[in-house]
C-alpha cells in the first residue's frame, strides 16, 4: 500500500423518513437557499412538496435552479452560478441524481469563481473556496452524494470530464430509499452497472499487499449481484432498494481504495462516448467495461482469475488460469446481459464514424489507466471490440 491520509466529511443521513432532519442540519447562519433539481421527476413524485415543507420550516428563502439535465451542462453550471451570485445564495441543496449533485457541486465552486467555469472542470484553476452544499439523493448510482467529484460536459467542444476537490464533499447527503422507488426499472439497472463498475475500477490495480481492499470490493460486488436481480423482479420493494442504495455509496465513498489508486480507464473511455453521443452514462460502460477486461486480461491473469471465482463462481477444475479469466469476465457479460443492459455500441445507434474523434476526447489529457496505461490503439482497439 502506499500512505493515505482518509478524510471524508459528509454526514450521511441514511432511512425512512429522514427528510425531517433537514432543517437541522442546514448550518445555523444559512438564510438563501438554491434548490437544484432535474426535469421533474421529484415533482412527480412529492418529494419537491416535502422538501419545499422542511425548507419552509427552516426559515430561509428558497430560489430555483430547475431542469438539470442527465449528464450536466456546462451552460447549467454557468446558469446556476449566475443565479447565487445575483441572489447572494449562501447553499445550495441537490434533489437528484448524480447529474444534479455534479451540476450543484461545479455550481458551488464557480459561484466563488469570476472565469468560465470551465477553467475548474478542466483543472486550469483550483478552486479556492466553494458554497457549501447538502444533497437528497434520488438515484442508486455514482457516488457524488459522498464523495467529491463532478462530472461535466460542454457541448460546444463535445468534452465531459471528471474534476474535484475536497471542497465539493457535500456537508450531508439524506439518503432514504424510499426516494428511490420511482426509478424507472431503466434507470435502475444503470445504476447498477455504474456502481459496480466503480468496484472494478478500484478492483484493478497495481498495489501488493491490499487484502482487506481486495475482499471489501468482492463482497460489495456478491451483494450487488445477489440483490440487483430482486430488484428488478419488484421495483417497489424497500429492502433491495436499500442495499443498492447503500452499494452505491459505498462504492465510491473512498473507503474501497485506500492505500493505492484504481484503473478509471473504463470511465476515462466512457466520458468520451458520452461527450460525442449524449448516452446513458452506465449504458456506455456495460458495453465497454467487459471489453477493457478482455483487452487486458494478459496484464494480470491471477487478478481476473480471481474475480471470475470470488465473484462470479467460476469453477476452476481443470481448467487453465486464463481460460478462468475468460469465463469470468464472459461471466459478467451474460449478467449484464440477463439484467438487460446494453452489451454493444450499436444499442444507441452508434457506429464507427465518430471513433476517432471518441478516441481524441479519452486521449486529451496523455495515456491514461493505472492497472495499465491505454494509448490512442487501445482506446481504438476497445471501442471497435464495443461496435
Ligand atoms: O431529471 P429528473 O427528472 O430528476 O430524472 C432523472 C434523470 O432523467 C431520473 N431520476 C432520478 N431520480 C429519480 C428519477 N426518476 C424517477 N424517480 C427518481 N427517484 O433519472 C435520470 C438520470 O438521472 P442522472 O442524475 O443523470 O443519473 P445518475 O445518477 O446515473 O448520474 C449520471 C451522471 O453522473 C456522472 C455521469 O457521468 C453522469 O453525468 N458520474 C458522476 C460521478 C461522481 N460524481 O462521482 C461518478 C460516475 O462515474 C459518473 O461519471
Ligand atoms: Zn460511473
Amino acid at each position: 500500500m502506499e500512505n493515505f491520509t482518509f478524510h471524508n466529511p459528509t454526514k450521511l443521513v441514511f432511512g425512512k423518513d429522514q427528510l425531517e432532519q433537514l432543517p437541522e442540519l442546514l448550518p445555523d447562519h444559512v438564510n438563501r437557499v438554491l434548490l437544484v433539481y432535474g426535469g421533474g421527476s421529484i415533482k412527480r413524485n412529492g418529494l419537491y412538496d416535502q422538501v419545499l415543507k422542511q425548507l419552509e420550516s427552516s426559515n430561509v428563502d428558497v430560489h430555483e435552479l430547475a431542469g438539470v439535465e442527465p449528464n450536466p451542462r456546462l451552460t447549467t453550471v454557468q446558469k446556476g452560478a449566475d443565479l447565487c451570485k445575483e441572489q447572494k445564495i449562501d447553499f445550495i441543496l441537490a434533489v437528484g441524481g448524480g447529474s444534479v449533485i455534479d451540476c450543484s457541486k461545479t455550481i458551488a465552486a464557480a459561484a466563488k469563481y469570476d472565469g468560465n467555469p470551465w477553467d475548474l472542470v478542466t483543472r486550469k484553476v483550483t478552486p479556492e473556496t466553494a458554497l457549501p452544499l447538502g444533497t437528497v439523493l434520488t438515484l442508486a448510482a455514482t457516488g457524488s452524494e459522498m464523495n467529491a467529484g463532478a462530472v461535466i460536459t460542454n457541448w460546444e467542444t463535445n468534452e465531459k470530464y471528471g474534476w474535484g476537490s475536497p471542497l465539493l464533499y457535500p456537508q450531508f447527503s439524506i439518503l432514504d430509499p424510499t426516494n428511490t422507488l420511482t426509478v424507472p426499472r431503466d434507470q435502475t439497472i444503470y445504476g447498477i452497472v455504474d456502481m459496480m463498475s466503480h468496484i472494478f475500477e478500484q478492483y484493478f490495480h497495481q498495489a501488493t499487499a491490499s487484502p482487506v481492499q481486495d475482499e471489501m470490493c468482492e463482497g460489495v460486488l456478491r451483494a450487488i449481484i445477489e440483490a440487483a436481480p430482486k430488484l428488478l423482479d419488484d421495483l417497489s420493494s424497500y429492502e433491495h432498494r436499500e442495499t443498492i442504495l447503500y452499494a452505491g455509496t459505498i462504492a465510491l465513498n473512498g473507503m474501497l481504495q485506500m492505500g493505492y489508486r484504481g484503473d478509471w480507464a473504463t470511465h476515462n473511455i466512457e466520458h468520451a462516448v458520452s461527450a460525442v453521443y449524449d448516452i446513458p452514462h452506465a449504458g456506455g460502460l456495460a458495453i465497454l467495461f467487459p471489453n477493457w477486461m478482455k483487452h487486458n486480461v494478459d496484464v494480470d491473469v491471477t487478478r481476473f482469475k480471481r474475480l471470475a471465482t470470488k465473484v462470479f463462481d467460476v469453477d476452476p477444475t481443470g481448467k487453465s488460469d486464463k481460460d478462468i479469466a475468460l469465463e469470468g469476465i464472459d461471466k459478467l457479460r451474460q449478467y449484464w446481459d440477463s439484467l438487460g443492459a446494453p452489451n454493444k455500441l450499436a444499442d444507441y445507434d452508434i457506429d464507427d464514424s465518430q471513433l476517432e474523434l471518441i478516441a481524441d476526447r479519452a486521449m486529451a489529457r496523455g495515456a491514461f489507466g493505472n492497472f495499465r496505461k491505454l494509448e490512442r490503439d487501445d482506446v481504438v482497439s476497445i471501442l471497435q471490440q464495443s461496435l
